[in-house]
Protein backbone atom coordinates (compact mmCIF):
# COMPACT_ATOMS: atom_id res chain seq x y z
CA UNK A 1 0.00 0.00 0.00
CA UNK A 2 1.52 3.59 -0.78
CA UNK A 3 0.11 6.36 1.46
CA UNK A 4 0.32 9.86 1.29
CA UNK A 5 -0.05 12.01 4.36
CA UNK A 6 -1.25 15.47 4.23
CA UNK A 7 0.68 18.12 6.99
CA UNK A 8 3.57 19.20 7.79
CA UNK A 9 3.32 19.09 11.84
CA UNK A 10 4.07 17.21 14.82
CA UNK A 11 1.17 15.28 14.55
CA UNK A 12 1.89 13.99 10.74
CA UNK A 13 5.49 13.19 11.25
CA UNK A 14 3.90 10.63 14.27
CA UNK A 15 1.52 8.90 11.76
CA UNK A 16 5.00 8.69 8.89
CA UNK A 17 7.43 7.32 11.46
CA UNK A 18 3.82 4.77 12.43
CA UNK A 19 3.21 3.99 8.49
CA UNK A 20 6.46 3.29 8.15
CA UNK A 21 6.78 0.20 10.43
CA UNK A 22 3.73 -0.99 8.83
CA UNK A 23 4.15 -4.23 7.50
CA UNK A 24 0.88 -3.20 4.97
CA UNK A 25 2.71 -0.35 3.69
CA UNK A 26 5.63 0.32 1.06
CA UNK A 27 6.13 3.82 0.63
CA UNK A 28 5.08 7.33 2.80
CA UNK A 29 4.89 10.14 1.36
CA UNK A 30 4.27 13.69 3.24
CA UNK A 31 3.59 16.52 1.84
CA UNK A 32 4.75 19.07 2.60
CA UNK A 33 5.94 17.35 5.78
CA UNK A 34 9.17 18.54 7.67
CA UNK A 35 12.66 17.74 8.27
CA UNK A 36 11.73 14.87 10.57
CA UNK A 37 9.61 13.48 7.80
CA UNK A 38 12.02 13.81 5.47
CA UNK A 39 14.38 11.53 7.33
CA UNK A 40 11.79 8.62 7.23
CA UNK A 41 9.55 8.99 4.57
CA UNK A 42 9.50 11.13 1.00
CA UNK A 43 8.57 14.51 1.20
CA UNK A 44 6.26 16.57 -1.66
CA UNK A 45 6.52 20.18 -1.89
CA UNK A 46 2.47 20.03 -2.17
CA UNK A 47 0.28 22.56 -0.62
CA UNK A 48 -2.78 20.34 1.01
CA UNK A 49 -5.51 22.19 -0.22
CA UNK A 50 -4.20 22.20 -3.63
CA UNK A 51 -6.26 19.24 -4.32
CA UNK A 52 -6.03 19.37 -8.20
CA UNK A 53 -2.52 18.72 -7.51
CA UNK A 54 -2.99 16.48 -4.64
CA UNK A 55 -4.87 14.30 -7.66
CA UNK A 56 -2.23 14.64 -9.88
CA UNK A 57 0.09 13.30 -7.34
CA UNK A 58 -1.71 10.29 -6.54
CA UNK A 59 -2.22 9.16 -9.90
CA UNK A 60 1.35 9.36 -11.00
CA UNK A 61 2.27 7.66 -7.80
CA UNK A 62 -0.31 5.28 -7.76
CA UNK A 63 -1.10 6.29 -3.74
CA UNK A 64 -3.77 3.82 -2.16
CA UNK A 65 -4.68 5.14 0.68
CA UNK A 66 -4.61 9.16 1.71
CA UNK A 67 -4.53 10.49 5.16
CA UNK A 68 -5.08 14.06 5.74
CA UNK A 69 -3.54 15.37 8.81
CA UNK A 70 -5.39 18.91 9.62
CA UNK A 71 -9.10 19.78 9.36
CA UNK A 72 -8.30 22.67 6.21
CA UNK A 73 -8.48 20.09 3.53
CA UNK A 74 -11.03 18.49 5.36
CA UNK A 75 -13.56 20.86 5.50
CA UNK A 76 -12.84 22.45 2.39
CA UNK A 77 -13.83 19.04 0.60
CA UNK A 78 -10.94 17.11 -0.75
CA UNK A 79 -12.57 13.90 0.18
CA UNK A 80 -15.74 14.96 -2.42
CA UNK A 81 -13.25 16.49 -4.52
CA UNK A 82 -11.11 13.05 -4.90
CA UNK A 83 -14.53 11.01 -5.23
CA UNK A 84 -15.33 12.86 -8.30
CA UNK A 85 -11.93 12.95 -9.84
CA UNK A 86 -10.01 10.47 -11.57
CA UNK A 87 -8.40 9.22 -8.75
CA UNK A 88 -11.29 8.18 -7.10
CA UNK A 89 -9.83 5.05 -5.87
CA UNK A 90 -7.77 6.34 -3.72
CA UNK A 91 -8.54 5.65 -0.51
CA UNK A 92 -9.29 8.63 2.33
CA UNK A 93 -9.28 8.06 5.36
CA UNK A 94 -10.87 11.10 6.27
CA UNK A 95 -15.21 12.64 6.38
CA UNK A 96 -16.63 14.85 3.72
CA UNK A 97 -17.71 17.65 3.53
CA UNK A 98 -20.71 17.66 4.77
CA UNK A 99 -19.76 14.97 7.98
CA UNK A 100 -16.15 17.55 8.67
CA UNK A 101 -18.71 20.53 9.46
CA UNK A 102 -18.29 18.97 12.89
CA UNK A 103 -15.38 20.65 13.33
CA UNK A 104 -16.18 23.40 10.10
CA UNK A 105 -18.90 25.03 11.87
CA UNK A 106 -19.65 25.21 16.07
CA UNK A 107 -23.47 25.59 15.51
CA UNK A 108 -23.52 22.19 13.61
CA UNK A 109 -21.82 20.51 15.85
CA UNK A 110 -23.89 22.00 19.22
CA UNK A 111 -27.05 21.65 16.99
CA UNK A 112 -26.12 17.80 16.36
CA UNK A 113 -25.54 17.41 20.26
CA UNK A 114 -28.52 18.49 20.67
CA UNK A 115 -30.54 16.22 17.92
CA UNK A 116 -28.81 13.60 19.77
CA UNK A 117 -28.97 13.95 23.23
CA UNK A 118 -25.13 14.48 23.46
CA UNK A 119 -24.11 16.48 26.47
CA UNK A 120 -22.66 19.72 26.14
CA UNK A 121 -23.08 23.38 27.51
CA UNK A 122 -25.88 25.07 27.04
CA UNK A 123 -25.52 27.81 23.69
CA UNK A 124 -27.46 29.50 21.31
CA UNK A 125 -25.90 31.02 17.77
CA UNK A 126 -26.14 34.79 16.61
CA UNK A 127 -25.60 36.30 13.18
CA UNK A 128 -24.73 40.68 12.90
CA UNK A 129 -28.45 41.25 12.22
CA UNK A 130 -28.92 39.56 15.47
CA UNK A 131 -25.98 41.05 17.88
CA UNK A 132 -28.75 43.04 19.90
CA UNK A 133 -30.40 39.95 20.56
CA UNK A 134 -26.79 37.89 21.56
CA UNK A 135 -26.32 40.79 23.85
CA UNK A 136 -29.32 40.74 25.73
CA UNK A 137 -28.17 36.43 25.77
CA UNK A 138 -25.44 37.49 27.57
CA UNK A 139 -27.61 39.36 30.06
CA UNK A 140 -28.77 36.56 30.93
CA UNK A 141 -25.82 34.50 31.91
CA UNK A 142 -23.16 34.78 34.23
CA UNK A 143 -19.36 35.25 33.55
CA UNK A 144 -17.11 33.55 31.89
CA UNK A 145 -18.62 34.27 28.63
CA UNK A 146 -17.25 31.56 26.12
CA UNK A 147 -18.02 33.33 22.55
CA UNK A 148 -17.15 31.33 19.34
CA UNK A 149 -16.51 32.02 16.26
CA UNK A 150 -18.46 29.58 14.08
CA UNK A 151 -15.97 28.78 11.21
CA UNK A 152 -12.42 27.29 11.32
CA UNK A 153 -10.18 30.32 12.51
CA UNK A 154 -6.79 28.83 12.85
CA UNK A 155 -7.40 27.50 16.78
CA UNK A 156 -7.76 31.64 17.79
CA UNK A 157 -11.70 31.55 17.35
CA UNK A 158 -12.84 30.87 21.12
CA UNK A 159 -12.56 33.87 23.86
CA UNK A 160 -13.33 33.47 27.31
CA UNK A 161 -14.48 36.83 28.48
CA UNK A 162 -14.42 38.13 32.02
CA UNK A 163 -16.24 40.75 31.91
CA UNK A 164 -19.68 41.46 29.93
CA UNK A 165 -18.30 44.68 29.00
CA UNK A 166 -15.30 42.19 27.08
CA UNK A 167 -17.89 39.78 25.90
CA UNK A 168 -19.51 42.71 24.09
CA UNK A 169 -16.61 43.89 22.34
CA UNK A 170 -16.01 40.68 21.10
CA UNK A 171 -19.07 40.23 19.66
CA UNK A 172 -18.70 43.63 17.81
CA UNK A 173 -15.15 42.34 16.57
CA UNK A 174 -16.41 39.04 15.60
CA UNK A 175 -19.86 40.46 14.07
CA UNK A 176 -19.15 43.60 12.50
CA UNK A 177 -15.65 43.69 11.97
CA UNK A 178 -15.25 40.40 10.70
CA UNK A 179 -12.34 39.66 13.15
CA UNK A 180 -11.62 36.09 11.79
CA UNK A 181 -13.36 36.97 8.00
CA UNK A 182 -16.40 34.56 7.29
CA UNK A 183 -15.48 32.35 10.10
CA UNK A 184 -16.92 34.92 12.29
CA UNK A 185 -20.20 35.70 10.35
CA UNK A 186 -21.76 33.76 13.71
CA UNK A 187 -20.97 33.50 16.80
CA UNK A 188 -22.19 30.88 19.34
CA UNK A 189 -22.18 31.56 22.63
CA UNK A 190 -22.04 29.13 25.39
CA UNK A 191 -21.93 28.27 28.95
CA UNK A 192 -18.88 28.21 30.82
CA UNK A 193 -18.02 24.59 32.51
CA UNK A 194 -15.61 24.14 34.65
CA UNK A 195 -13.35 20.94 35.21
CA UNK A 196 -10.49 18.90 33.61
CA UNK A 197 -10.35 19.06 29.92
CA UNK A 198 -9.40 15.55 28.34
CA UNK A 199 -9.21 14.40 24.82
CA UNK A 200 -9.82 10.94 23.59
CA UNK A 201 -9.68 9.81 19.42
CA UNK A 202 -11.71 7.03 17.41
CA UNK A 203 -11.42 5.97 14.00
CA UNK A 204 -13.94 5.26 11.96
CA UNK A 205 -14.72 3.12 8.60
CA UNK A 206 -17.91 4.29 8.62
CA UNK A 207 -19.63 1.76 10.30
CA UNK A 208 -17.70 0.58 12.83
CA UNK A 209 -15.28 2.29 15.10
CA UNK A 210 -12.32 2.24 17.33
CA UNK A 211 -11.09 4.06 20.19
CA UNK A 212 -7.97 4.75 20.79
CA UNK A 213 -5.91 6.07 24.00
CA UNK A 214 -6.93 9.31 25.74
CA UNK A 215 -4.84 12.12 26.54
CA UNK A 216 -4.44 15.49 28.33
CA UNK A 217 -3.09 18.40 26.36
CA UNK A 218 -1.57 22.13 27.76
CA UNK A 219 -2.60 24.28 25.18
CA UNK A 220 -1.31 27.69 27.67
CA UNK A 221 2.21 29.22 26.93
CA UNK A 222 2.86 29.55 30.59
CA UNK A 223 3.53 27.31 33.29
CA UNK A 224 0.57 27.03 35.37
CA UNK A 225 -1.48 27.18 32.55
CA UNK A 226 -1.31 30.86 32.01
CA UNK A 227 -0.62 32.93 29.34
CA UNK A 228 -1.75 32.92 25.43
CA UNK A 229 -3.19 29.47 24.09
CA UNK A 230 -0.74 27.82 21.70
CA UNK A 231 -1.40 24.88 19.20
CA UNK A 232 -0.44 22.72 22.30
CA UNK A 233 3.12 22.82 25.17
CA UNK A 234 2.60 19.38 25.76
CA UNK A 235 0.51 16.22 26.58
CA UNK A 236 0.06 13.34 28.53
CA UNK A 237 -1.47 9.66 28.17
CA UNK A 238 -3.19 8.18 29.76
CA UNK A 239 -5.06 10.17 32.02
CA UNK A 240 -5.20 9.39 35.77
CA UNK A 241 -9.45 10.15 36.41
CA UNK A 242 -9.79 7.99 32.83
CA UNK A 243 -11.21 4.71 34.98
CA UNK A 244 -13.29 1.45 32.89
CA UNK A 245 -16.68 3.18 35.01
CA UNK A 246 -16.15 7.37 33.89
CA UNK A 247 -15.09 5.71 30.35
CA UNK A 248 -17.87 3.40 30.00
CA UNK A 249 -20.08 7.08 30.70
CA UNK A 250 -18.03 8.34 27.68
CA UNK A 251 -18.41 5.73 25.20
CA UNK A 252 -22.41 5.65 26.58
CA UNK A 253 -23.36 9.36 26.48
CA UNK A 254 -20.65 10.79 23.80
CA UNK A 255 -19.14 8.18 21.43
CA UNK A 256 -22.28 5.62 20.81
CA UNK A 257 -24.54 8.67 20.15
CA UNK A 258 -22.22 10.43 18.08
CA UNK A 259 -21.83 7.66 15.74
CA UNK A 260 -25.24 6.71 15.85
CA UNK A 261 -25.96 10.23 15.33
CA UNK A 262 -24.12 10.46 12.01
CA UNK A 263 -24.94 7.31 10.76
CA UNK A 264 -29.05 8.44 10.77
CA UNK A 265 -28.20 11.49 8.59
CA UNK A 266 -26.65 8.59 6.23
CA UNK A 267 -23.61 10.28 6.95
CA UNK A 268 -21.43 7.41 7.04
CA UNK A 269 -18.52 8.80 8.97
CA UNK A 270 -15.11 7.77 8.03
CA UNK A 271 -11.74 8.99 9.40
CA UNK A 272 -10.75 10.01 12.76
CA UNK A 273 -12.91 11.60 15.32
CA UNK A 274 -11.44 13.47 18.05
CA UNK A 275 -13.79 14.00 20.77
CA UNK A 276 -12.68 17.07 23.11
CA UNK A 277 -14.40 16.74 26.56
CA UNK A 278 -14.35 18.17 29.93
CA UNK A 279 -14.93 16.24 32.96
CA UNK A 280 -17.49 17.98 34.83
CA UNK A 281 -17.44 16.76 38.56
CA UNK A 282 -17.38 13.09 36.98
CA UNK A 283 -19.85 13.49 33.78
CA UNK A 284 -18.69 14.11 30.50
CA UNK A 285 -19.24 16.97 28.01
CA UNK A 286 -18.38 17.94 24.56
CA UNK A 287 -16.54 21.06 24.38
CA UNK A 288 -15.81 20.29 20.62
CA UNK A 289 -15.13 17.71 17.51
CA UNK A 290 -12.55 17.90 15.40
CA UNK A 291 -12.08 15.64 12.29
CA UNK A 292 -8.13 14.58 12.66
CA UNK A 293 -5.83 13.83 15.25
CA UNK A 294 -5.24 16.41 17.77
CA UNK A 295 -1.90 18.07 17.99
CA UNK A 296 0.64 17.42 20.71
CA UNK A 297 -1.92 14.60 21.75
CA UNK A 298 -0.87 12.23 18.37
CA UNK A 299 3.04 12.51 19.97
CA UNK A 300 1.38 10.42 22.66
CA UNK A 301 -1.71 8.76 21.46
CA UNK A 302 0.04 7.08 18.45
CA UNK A 303 3.39 5.67 20.26
CA UNK A 304 0.81 4.05 22.80
CA UNK A 305 -0.82 2.25 19.65
CA UNK A 306 0.64 -0.81 19.19
CA UNK A 307 -1.24 -2.08 16.28
CA UNK A 308 -0.28 -1.99 12.83
CA UNK A 309 -1.36 1.62 11.56
CA UNK A 310 -1.66 -0.11 7.81
CA UNK A 311 -3.38 -2.57 8.85
CA UNK A 312 -6.37 -0.29 10.59
CA UNK A 313 -6.34 1.34 7.53
CA UNK A 314 -6.82 -1.21 5.43
CA UNK A 315 -9.61 -2.85 7.44
CA UNK A 316 -10.91 0.85 7.34
CA UNK A 317 -10.66 0.46 3.57
CA UNK A 318 -12.27 -2.76 3.77
CA UNK A 319 -15.13 -1.88 6.12
CA UNK A 320 -13.79 -4.20 8.58
CA UNK A 321 -12.19 -2.02 11.53
CA UNK A 322 -14.72 -3.24 13.59
CA UNK A 323 -12.47 -6.40 13.96
CA UNK A 324 -9.44 -4.88 14.87
CA UNK A 325 -8.43 -5.34 18.48
CA UNK A 326 -6.61 -2.09 19.89
CA UNK A 327 -3.42 -3.13 21.22
CA UNK A 328 -2.07 -0.44 23.93
CA UNK A 329 1.00 0.18 25.31
CA UNK A 330 0.33 0.13 29.45
CA UNK A 331 2.98 2.52 29.62
CA UNK A 332 2.77 6.52 30.42
CA UNK A 333 3.27 8.44 28.03
CA UNK A 334 4.65 12.31 27.59
CA UNK A 335 5.45 15.12 25.36
CA UNK A 336 7.30 18.17 25.56
CA UNK A 337 6.87 20.80 23.11
CA UNK A 338 10.03 22.84 22.45
CA UNK A 339 8.88 26.20 20.93
CA UNK A 340 10.48 29.23 19.14
CA UNK A 341 10.93 32.12 22.05
CA UNK A 342 8.16 34.46 21.49
CA UNK A 343 6.01 31.96 20.35
CA UNK A 344 2.57 32.19 20.03
CA UNK A 345 3.62 35.61 19.26
CA UNK A 346 6.14 36.81 17.20
CA UNK A 347 9.06 34.45 17.16
CA UNK A 348 11.92 34.50 14.22
CA UNK A 349 12.55 31.54 12.12
CA UNK A 350 15.66 29.76 10.56
CA UNK A 351 17.28 29.26 13.56
CA UNK A 352 20.14 26.67 13.37
CA UNK A 353 18.90 23.32 15.69
CA UNK A 354 20.96 21.02 17.01
CA UNK A 355 19.91 17.51 17.66
CA UNK A 356 21.95 15.57 20.23
CA UNK A 357 21.35 11.97 20.60
CA UNK A 358 18.20 10.58 22.54
CA UNK A 359 19.50 10.17 26.20
CA UNK A 360 17.87 6.76 26.43
CA UNK A 361 15.62 4.60 23.95
CA UNK A 362 12.53 5.59 25.42
CA UNK A 363 12.81 8.86 24.17
CA UNK A 364 10.96 9.93 20.52
CA UNK A 365 12.08 13.23 18.53
CA UNK A 366 8.73 14.21 16.55
CA UNK A 367 9.54 17.49 14.32
CA UNK A 368 7.25 20.34 13.25
CA UNK A 369 8.23 23.82 12.87
CA UNK A 370 11.64 22.15 11.71
CA UNK A 371 12.89 22.22 7.80
CA UNK A 372 16.23 21.24 6.00
CA UNK A 373 18.49 24.10 4.84
CA UNK A 374 21.78 22.43 2.74
CA UNK A 375 23.05 20.20 5.32
CA UNK A 376 21.52 21.81 8.69
CA UNK A 377 17.85 21.60 9.93
CA UNK A 378 16.51 25.11 11.17
CA UNK A 379 13.18 26.20 12.98
CA UNK A 380 10.73 27.34 10.69
CA UNK A 381 7.51 27.74 12.85
CA UNK A 382 6.15 28.28 16.74
CA UNK A 383 6.35 24.71 17.88
CA UNK A 384 9.64 23.18 16.45
CA UNK A 385 10.03 19.55 18.18
CA UNK A 386 8.15 17.64 20.55
CA UNK A 387 10.18 15.46 22.79
CA UNK A 388 8.07 12.04 23.39
CA UNK A 389 8.85 9.77 25.96
CA UNK A 390 7.61 6.49 27.80
CA UNK A 391 7.93 5.54 31.43
CA UNK A 392 6.09 3.22 33.76
CA UNK A 393 4.29 6.21 35.31
CA UNK A 394 4.05 10.78 34.72
CA UNK A 395 6.98 11.36 36.78
CA UNK A 396 9.32 8.87 34.76
CA UNK A 397 7.92 9.68 31.45
CA UNK A 398 8.62 13.16 32.01
CA UNK A 399 12.19 12.82 33.05
CA UNK A 400 13.12 11.02 30.00
CA UNK A 401 11.41 13.63 27.91
CA UNK A 402 13.25 16.22 30.14
CA UNK A 403 15.93 14.80 29.28
CA UNK A 404 14.95 14.57 25.67
CA UNK A 405 14.49 18.24 25.61
CA UNK A 406 18.23 19.09 27.36
CA UNK A 407 19.95 17.61 23.73
CA UNK A 408 17.75 19.96 21.70
CA UNK A 409 19.33 23.28 21.38
CA UNK A 410 18.09 26.16 18.74
CA UNK A 411 18.47 29.83 20.11
CA UNK A 412 15.27 31.05 21.77
CA UNK A 413 14.27 27.46 22.59
CA UNK A 414 11.53 27.65 25.15
CA UNK A 415 9.43 25.04 26.95
CA UNK A 416 7.20 24.41 30.26
CA UNK A 417 8.74 22.97 32.94
CA UNK A 418 5.31 21.79 34.62
CA UNK A 419 3.70 19.30 31.76
CA UNK A 420 1.84 16.64 33.77
CA UNK A 421 1.58 18.51 37.26
CA UNK A 422 -1.26 18.61 37.66
CA UNK A 423 -2.13 14.68 36.95
CA UNK A 424 0.65 13.91 39.20
CA UNK A 425 -0.51 16.50 41.80
CA UNK A 426 -4.66 14.20 41.67
CA UNK A 427 -2.77 10.60 42.14
CA UNK A 428 -1.01 11.84 45.00
N1 LIG B 1 -4.56 19.75 20.87
C1 LIG B 1 -5.67 20.41 20.33
C2 LIG B 1 -5.85 20.30 18.88
O1 LIG B 1 -5.19 19.54 18.20
O2 LIG B 1 -6.72 20.97 18.36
Amino acid sequence: MKVLILGSGGREHVLAWKAVQSKHISDVFVAPGNAGTDEIAKNVDLKPTDFASVVDFCLEHSIDVLVPGNEDPLVLGIVDYIAESEANNVYVFGPNKEAAQLEGSKEFAKAFMAENNIPTAAYEAFLAETIEDAKSYLRTKAAPYVLKADGLAAGKGVVIAQTLEEADRTLDEMLLDAKFGDASSRVVIEDFITGVEFSIFAMSDGDNYIILPEAKDYKRIGEGDTGLNTGGMGAVSPVPFMTPDFMQKVVDQVIDPTFKGLRNRSNKYVGFVFFGLINDNGQPKVIEYNVRMGDPETEVVFPRLKNDFGELLDLARNGKLGSAKVDIDPRTCTTVFTVSGGYPETYEKGKSMSIGQAPNNNILFFHAGTKRNGQEVVTSGGRVLAVTAFGSDIQEALQNSYSGVNVIEFEGKNYRNDIGEDLMAMTT
